[in-house]
């Protein structure tokens, strides 16, 4: 079989799908999806996420210059997908899809209560890509539901079923295959 050369394209898969909190200096709040996301430094923990600018969304965080990042999971996915193709400006989509708010420590935007970990995030430098402006942000807080810790406190994320998004579908985690430096420990 020989291998086929595609035109550039966006074919960097799985990623997240994350659920993204902000809110103009009124305090109006609004949810959007957001696939093009990443870890980008970690110390100081930073993040980055692409926004296009015709987002509704997209004001509120050039305004306040803050976000919050929800983690999502297979009960959220459906409200993943929502949040991801109805804007803020015709809808109340917290409402729609029935997502409790909780006030952030230090950002404007609300934490996400259905979210088992949400990240408060102030942007420090925000790239003009091109079709996405792309927010590099500190992590300045994250909160955690203790409903995924064991009895030693450790966080059991995969208890909470958390989602990927990949070539236009989403999926659940599926097999755990193996922890950090497996490939290298004394048997
Ligand atoms: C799975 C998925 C991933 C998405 N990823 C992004 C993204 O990374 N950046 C972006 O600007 N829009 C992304 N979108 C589209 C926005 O979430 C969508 O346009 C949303 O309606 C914007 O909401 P708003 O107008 O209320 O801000 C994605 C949508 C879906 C369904």
């Amino acid at each position: 079989m020989s291998r086929q050369s595609w035109k550039p394209g966006n074919m960097l898969y799985p990623v997240p799908a994350v659920l993204i909190t902000a809110a103009d200096k009124q305090g109006n709040a609004n949810v959007f999806t957001v696939a093009w996301t990443g870890t980008v430094c970690s110390d100081p923990p930073m993040v980055s996420i692409s926004v296009r600018p015709e987002r509704y969304s997209h004001q509120m965080i050039e305004e306040t210059g803050e976000f919050v990042i929800n983690l999502t999971t297979r009960n959220l996915t459906y409200a993943v997908d929502y949040c991801g193709v109805k804007s803020g400006r015709d809808t109340d989509k917290f409402k729609d899809m029935n997502l409790s708010t909780l006030p952030a420590d230090i950002v404007k935007a609300p934490l996400i209560k259905e979210s088992p970990v949400n990240i408060e995030c102030c942007v420090k430098q925000t790239l003009r890509l091109g079709t996405h402006d792309m927010y590099v942000a500190e992590v300045v807080a994250v909160h955690a539901d203790e409903t995924y810790m064991d009895e030693k406190g450790r966080f059991l994320f995969e208890n909470a079923d958390p989602i990927a998004y990949s070539h236009g579908s989403y999926f659940t985690l599926g097999e755990k295959l193996g922890t950090f430096g497996y490939s290298v420990k004394k048997r």
